[in-house]
This record gives C-alpha cells, sequence and structure tokens, in this order.
C-alpha cells in the first residue's frame, strides 16, 4: 500500500494568503495541515509516499516535509504542471504508483481520526475503491453520493447544483489500480478537470466493487476561511494542553489550556484558552481570548483579540476588538489615532475587510 498526497492545486478560495503560500501549509493550532495529513499516512504505517506538487509552491511543500525521515515515510515528489484535476494528479501519479493500492489524501484535508482502520477493512474486504462520506450543510460544494435502499451507492456526482442527498465525499479515498484504467475512460468536467469522483463512478460502471464508510468523527476541507477558523477552534479544542515554556510577568493571567511556546514573551496580559502562542512572540497589555492560534514572530500589543488566526510575523496593535479574523504572514494592523476617523488601508489583492 502506498500513499498519495495531493498538494498542488490554486488555492483560489484561499486569496490572497494562497497569493504568498501553498493552501496545504496554511497553519491550524500552529501547525500546517500537511503535517496533519503525514501524521495520519505513518500512523496507517505506510511508508512509500507521492507526494504531488506544482510549480508554484512545491518548493515550499519540499522545504516542510523534506524526506519525510521526521515521519518515518519516504517521499517521492511528482509534478502536475497544470492543476487540471484529482483524477489528472493520479495519472501524472501512475508511474509512481504502477500496480500497488494507495490511499489517495487531499493535502488540505482534516479529519479527526487517521486512516489506520480504514486501511484494514480495504485489505480485508478487498474492494477496488472505499470512499468515505459525511453529512454537509452544503453538498453542492462537494462530491455527493446517492445510495439506494441497501446503503450501496447509486451514483456519485461533482458538486452538483442540486444534489441527491447532503452526504459528501470526504477527501481521502483508498483506490485499487483499477482506478487508472477507469481514469482513461473519463472526460474533462465541466469546470475543466478530470474529476476522481467521475474516476470512481466510472469504477462503479464497470462493475467493480465500490464500498462507503460514513465517517464518524469531524472532517473539514480547509479550503476557505471560515473552515479554516472552525478547524483551528476544533484542533485547539483537541489537541491544546496547559504548557508555558515561554516568559510570562507577574501581571499577567493565564487562564485553562494554553500553550505558550518558549521564546514568547506575555507581559500585563490576560489569555483565556485554548490558545496557543508561537515562538518569540510578543504580548503586551492585550486579552487574547478562546479559540485563537498566534504563529510565531508576532507582535500583539494594547489589543483584544478571540476567534482568530494569526499568522507569522503579524502585528496587530491597539485594536478594541478582533474576532473571527485570519491575518496573514507579516500583515500589520493598527489603530488610526486621527482626530478626524478615517480607514487607512493598503489591502492586498483578493483580500477582504469588514469595518
Ligand atoms: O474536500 C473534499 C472535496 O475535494 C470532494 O468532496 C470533491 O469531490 C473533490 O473534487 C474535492 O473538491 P475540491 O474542489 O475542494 O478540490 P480542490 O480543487 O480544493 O483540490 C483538493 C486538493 O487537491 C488541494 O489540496 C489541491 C490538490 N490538487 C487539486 C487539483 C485540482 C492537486 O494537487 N492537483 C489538482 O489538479
Amino acid at each position: 500500500m502506498k500513499a498519495l498526497i495531493l498538494s498542488g492545486g490554486r488555492g483560489t478560495r484561499l486569496r490572497p494568503l494562497t497569493h504568498t503560500m501553498a493552501k496545504q501549509l496554511v497553519p491550524v493550532a500552529g501547525k500546517p495541515i500537511l503535517g496533519y495529513v503525514l501524521d495520519h499516512i505513518a500512523d496507517a504505517g505506510i511508508r512509500n509516499v507521492g507526494v504531488i506538487i506544482s510549480p508554484e509552491t512545491g518548493q515550499e511543500i519540499k522545504d516542510y516535509l523534506g524526506t519525510g525521515r521526521r515521519w518515518g515515510v519516504r517521499i517521492t515528489y511528482i509534478l502536475q504542471e497544470e492543476p487540471l484535476g484529482l483524477a489528472h494528479a493520479v495519472k501524472t501519479a501512475q508511474d509512481f504508483l504502477g500496480a500497488d493500492d494507495f490511499v489517495m489524501y487531499l493535502g488540505d484535508n482534516l479529519l479527526s481520526y487517521g486512516v489506520k482502520q480504514a486501511v484494514r477493512r480495504f485489505r480485508k474486504e478487498r474492494a477496488e475503491a472505499l470512499i468515505f462520506l459525511k453529512e454537509v450543510d452544503e453538498p453542492q460544494r462537494f462530491g455527493v453520493a446517492e445510495l439506494g435502499p441497501g446503503g450501496d451507492i447509486r451514483r456519485l456526482i461533482e458538486k452538483p447544483s442540486s444534489p441527491p442527498s447532503n452526504l459528501a465525499l470526504v477527501g481521502v479515498y483508498i483506490l485499487s489500480e483499477r482506478i487508472h484504467e477507469a481514469i482513461s475512460r473519463i472526460k474533462p468536467s465541466r469546470r475543466g478537470e478530470l474529476e476522481i469522483t467521475d474516476a470512481i463512478q466510472e469504477l462503479i460502471e464497470m462493475g467493480c466493487t465500490v464500498k462507503s464508510e460514513i465517517l464518524e468523527g469531524w472532517w473539514l476541507d480547509t479550503g476557505k476561511k471560515d473552515d479554516l477558523l472552525q478547524a483551528n477552534t476544533i484542533v485547539l479544542d483537541e489537541y491544546i494542553k496547559r504548557s508555558v515554556a515561554g516568559r510570562i510577568d507577574g501581571k499577567t493571567q493565564v487562564v485553562g489550556r494554553v500553550d505558550v511556546t518558549s521564546g514568547a514573551v506575555v507581559r500585563r496580559s490576560i489569555i483565556r484558552g485554548p490558545v496557543r502562542i508561537g515562538r518569540k512572540s510578543l504580548i503586551e497589555d492585550s486579552f487574547i481570548g478562546p479559540y485563537t492560534s498566534i504563529g510565531d514572530g508576532v507582535t500583539i500589543r494594547d489589543s483584544v483579540i478571540e476567534h482568530s488566526v494569526i499568522l507569522n510575523g503579524a502585528s496587530i496593535e491597539g485594536i478594541e476588538r478582533l474576532e473571527d479574523s485570519l491575518i496573514g504572514r507579516g500583515a500589520r494592523v493598527s489603530r488610526n489615532d486621527q482626530r478626524h476617523k478615517a480607514l487607512r488601508l493598503m489591502v492586498g489583492d483578493d483580500s477582504t475587510v469588514e469595518v
């Protein structure tokens, strides 16, 4: 069994962050999403891992994952020149995959449980594909499954305008080599991509056994700001333990599960967990409320922040209340003390500002 992790694509829905970084590397509770993916692959005992990269962000992905030694796996990087679809990515990786079964894992998906049990089930029951489904509120944003009365899959449709159910396809698939034949038989979709959803539908039409499992536990596609904030909330809730390695002065109050990484400095502030504060960050005269992740080298002064993700090197000063926000690397947010209040903005391409 091999693994194929998809870390190419364009990440248009997370712009402007993804103008300068790969969406799979956006941190959730201080760790890139891709890090959680690798944890799950390694935990399932898979050692041979292919990672699909794009020309734009490939180097950044390589810099983070390296050879894979940190996870005890061996990584082969596969360049996909253009993001022509998930099935196109599999086609690009065909030499790497050979005749092996593989777990295909979308690099921007986060799952509460790993894939260990599922890999075991696939090996035991021998199907051509095992897919995961989860009830969602907006099925039209995903691949959707229509099930028969016995729970068998009738049809899989990519982003249907009138979804036949609210069961979305989760971005983790276990596939056999038959998928290559199915991919060779499908055509690009309306959005011009070779869809893995269509390829699995093709497997069904070829008479292959495609099994499904309703995913227990949470699943998040981190493609948009609110999804990312939700992922941050859930992961902080589950994983953050109280650990205060940084420097905290006598006038600071730390309440609940707060992780202050070594090298961080907090003065005259209240930190109410779950919160994570990265290395070399400085917090002064501020309130940091629940579900906030602060990256490395961040400066926060005289501000109130809650339920937000602040990426490395950003600075926030004199902000009365910032919530539900995602602040990019090196961004500066500050108060305008002029008597004639006017907004002074330098906002990057594709940014969103709510005032
Ligand atoms: O998240 C689950 C959904 O993922 C499924 O429900 C859909 O059926 C499936 O098509 C997919 O939909 P998205 O539109 O959300 O996929 P996205 O374009 O965001 O790509 C998913 C990951 O794969 C992302 O990390 C980028 C990478 N990718 C994408 C494309 C199109 C590649 O590596 N190469 C590609 O060509």
